[in-house]
């Protein structure tokens, strides 16, 4: 694809809490498949796991070439042969994730998201491979925010509901040999891939406008951040639910207005809005923000993981669109890739 720089490569350097935790000098994680490799998490879980253990084993549900397969519509995870090749885990990033989709269409939802993941996770329990299980901040309602990782989940919409009732069945399922973690908004630094940050920049970068809503609260967390975080529990051999976010709570409109002013649109160019106004049919929490505490209690308060500041990640994104304006003035091209 024509826009795959990663801002990552120009290195973050804007904030002192951008400083991120060297996972080699942690321990390695276990040996674990990635269910759902195909997609945004999925692809980057694979490639971390694969630093470690190249082999890593990746599903897809539909496989275009010789990739192992794996559908949550029809699991059966003895082709994969996972006991034989030394996993200790797999890591459901596979499911709908289309809010809207899984409202429109709540029986194919559930029957995916809920029951081929508890099907999956059972499987995976017979062999003694524990199930790393990826949840989200949608299983809270939304209205106090602040979440602990013990709050009890009260999701207002299917997709919610299918992370909650995932969350509840687990223990059942797995007995302790599971780990739940949930995320908030996750986003990329790979210029034009779409997620948060990106997609504001591009749009506001072509003098088009942001629909931003005020009332959407929530800790918007960069992938690798997740990944890493992720391994670390794996690797102190966390059981039970965690809540993995960065510290910075944020509405989803002064993101737009902190991009817009860092990308020197007009502040118009954000036209804040309410969740209401999306006129979805259906409700989204407002306030998801999460806290950590059981993440940061087993750090060593020595060796925190840090979080890549959003500011800081804004800053790269920004400087990649802006660079791009001024090549696409000077030159009509739209070549210049982030360094
Ligand atoms: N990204 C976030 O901000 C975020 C936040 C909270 C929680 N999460 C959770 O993290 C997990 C990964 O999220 P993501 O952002 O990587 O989502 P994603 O990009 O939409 O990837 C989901 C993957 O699941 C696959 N999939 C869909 N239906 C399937 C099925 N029946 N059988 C097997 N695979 C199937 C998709 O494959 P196809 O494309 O071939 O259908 C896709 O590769 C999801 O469970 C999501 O709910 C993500």
């Amino acid at each position: 694809m024509s826009t795959s720089a990663n801002y990552d490569s120009a290195q973050v350097t804007a904030s002192p809490r951008s400083t991120p935790i060297d996972v080699a000098v942690r321990a390695a994680p276990p040996k674990t498949a990635v269910i759902g490799a195909g997609g945004f998490l999925g692809r980057q879980l694979l490639a971390a796991y694969r630093a470690y253990y190249p082999d890593t084993l990746g599903t897809l549900r539909d496989p275009s070439g010789g990739e192992p397969r794996l559908d949550l519509a029809a699991v059966d995870i003895a082709p994969l042969r996972l006991a034989e090749a030394g996993y200790e885990a797999a890591i459901i990033a596979a499911g709908l994730t289309n809010v809207a989709a899984c409202q429109r269409n709540s029986q194919f939802a559930v029957s995916r998201n809920v029951t081929g993941t508890l099907r999956l996770a059972s499987q995976l329990a017979a062999l003694g491979i524990k199930t790393v299980f990826l949840s989200s901040d949608y299983v809270f309602d939304g209205i106090h925010g602040g979440y602990d990782d013990d709050a009890v989940p009260r999701p207002l919409n299917v997709y919610g509901a299918c992370k909650a009732q995932v969350e509840r069945r687990l223990p059942d399922v797995c007995g302790d040999n599971y780990l739940i973690v949930r995320l908030s908004k996750v986003f990329g630094l790979i210029a034009g891939d779409g997620t948060l940050l990106d997609e504001m920049a591009a749009l506001l970068s072509q003098g088009k406008v942001v629909r931003a809503a005020a009332d959407q609260v929530f800790c918007p967390t960069y992938v690798h951040d997740v990944v890493r975080a992720i391994h670390f529990l794996q690797a102190a051999g966390a059981t039970g639910t965690y809540n993995v976010c960065a510290p910075e709570a944020w509405r989803r409109a002064d993101l737009a207005a902190a991009v817009a002013a860092a990308i020197g649109a007009p502040p118009t160019l954000v036209e804040t809005i309410s969740l209401s106004d999306l006129g979805e049919g259906f409700a989204r929490p407002r306030h998801t923000d999460m806290q950590c505490r059981k993440l940061a209690a087993i750090c060593s308060p020595h060796a925190p993981i840090e979080f890549r500041s959003i500011r800081a990640c804004i800053e790269l994104v920004v400087a990649y669109y802006t660079r791009r304006s001024k090549s696409d003035g000077k030159n009509g091209t739209r070549a210049e890739r982030a360094a």
